[in-house]
């Protein structure tokens, strides 16, 4: 098999990038390892920057988004039983975001990728990515049967170009020699226990909460499904807590003056699971033909709700800079993709590591470590200034 883009992994960067390239003529082969079922229903996250509901809009994958999207004009930080609204348009310009689940893009791209695009091949794991120094990269991979055994039999997909979308646990990140490789990371003492539950979100916009008992984040999938994180021991196994438990420590994370009668709703929890949470980059994000976007090069907590909007950046920055190849011959734009990208991911990383730690209270907090956070929260509570620097890191930066 030979194809201009080889693509490994179908999560929202590789079907992105698939997407945009078939829409400039380019022929891709995406190669995901599980089967379509888990891949449309592995639960992540659901927040859209400005910037990726117009790209997905763009790219013909936005009819549902617009029909089943929530458009959220803030959120509300709650700390010391003090309630702050962020007005996102006021402090940007305009700029919101919308509520629409990872699952959901995922989905829209996959069937439009089976309906209108090349090759997607599920069940299909790349092994490995070869000579990406030369001008024939290739993709070694396994087929494997729909019982998912070693029956596969082992094949190779020569490129012109490979992008790894292969997420943190990928192996295009191992085609990088570790001699030009940089990895700079923080891993965190916590994690995030998250339960989907049947019952309407008790708060119209998200909810991020900053307790003495730790972190806890209300938000939602639709007018009548919620979703909600509690910030848990990072080795927290999900089946140690009852429902019952998680409603009882979310309400108490969620407390609000006395006088003020807001209530959390409780409803049956259909899915409870435990999300590590990890700050990581790997630098350069390109070695020879092999391109690396999304969770293959870089991982943030999801504090900030960033994961998928800088995959989507990345791969945007990709299809831009090779149809600007492809057109002109002129390489610069292939040549500045790292450093393009990696603008961007850091201001990323840069603003997730500031909501995490700004919010969760990690073993070991000092009286000293308590009152930083609150002054932090206060600040953004008493200066726009402050308001503004949340605001529009939380809506997006711009594409370059
Ligand atoms: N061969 C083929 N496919 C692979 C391989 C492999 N060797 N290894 C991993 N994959 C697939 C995974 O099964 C997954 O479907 O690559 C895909 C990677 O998708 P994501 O992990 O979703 O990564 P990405 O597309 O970069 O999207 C980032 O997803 O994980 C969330 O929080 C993250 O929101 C962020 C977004
Ligand atoms: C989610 O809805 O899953 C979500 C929202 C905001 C975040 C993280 C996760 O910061």
């Amino acid at each position: 098999m030979h194809t201009t883009v080889g693509i490994i992994g179908a999560g929202p960067a590789g079907l992105l990038l698939a997407r945009l390239l078939h829409n400039a003529g380019v022929d891709s082969v995406v190669l995901e390892s599980r089967d379509r079922p888990y891949v449309e229903q592995r639960q992540r996250a659901g927040i859209l920057e400005q910037g990726t509901a117009d790209v997905l809009r763009a790219a013909g994958a936005g009819a549902r988004l617009d029909r089943e999207g929530l458009r959220h004009d803030g959120i509300e930080l709650r700390f010391d039983r003090h309630r702050h609204r962020i007005d996102f348009p006021g402090l940007t310009g305009g700029r919101t975001v919308t509520v629409y689940a990872q699952t959901e893009v995922v989905k829209d791209l996959v069937e439009l990728q089976l309906t209108e695009g090349g090759p997607l091949l599920f069940e299909t794991e790349a092994l490995a990515v070869e000579d990406a120094t030369t001008d024939r990269p290739k993709v070694r991979f396994v087929q494997r049967g729909a019982q998912g055994g070693a029956s596969g039999r082992e094949s190779v997909l020569t490129c012109d170009y490979v992008v790894g979308c292969d997420g943190f646990w990928g192996v295009s990140r191992k085609a990088v020699p570790t001699r030009v490789s940089r990895v700079f990371e923080r891993t965190y003492p916590f994690g995030w226990l998250g339960i989907l539950a049947d019952v309407p979100p008790s708060h119209d916009e998200l909810v991020y909460a900053r307790h003495e008992r730790g972190f806890a984040l209300l938000s939602m999938r639709s007018p009548v499904v919620s979703r909600l994180y509690l910030q848990v021991p990072a080795d927290t196994d999900a089946d140690a807590w009852s429902d019952e438990a998680v409603w009882d420590e979310l309400e108490r994370r969620f407390e609000t003056a006395p006088d003020d009668d807001w209530v959390l709703h409780r409803g049956p929890v259909t899915a409870k699971s435990v999300t590590p949470m990890r700050s990581y980059v790997h630098e350069p994000m390109r070695h020879g033909r092999l391109f690396l976007a999304g969770d293959a090069a870089h991982i943030v907590p999801p504090t900030g709700a960033k994961g998928l909007n800088l995959a989507v950046g990345d791969v945007v920055t990709f299809a831009r800079a090779f149809t600007h190849f492809q057109s002109t011959g002129d390489p610069a734009l292939l040549d500045a993709y790292s450093e393009t990208c990696l603008r961007r991911v850091w201001q990323a990383e840069r603003f997730s590591y500031a909501m995490t730690t700004m919010l969760h209270r990690p073993p070991g907090a000092t009286p000293f470590d308590d009152r930083i956070q609150l002054a932090l929260l206060r600040r953004i509570a008493t200066s726009r200034a402050a308001e503004q620097d949340l605001a529009e890191c939380y809506t997006g930066f711009p594409f370059e």
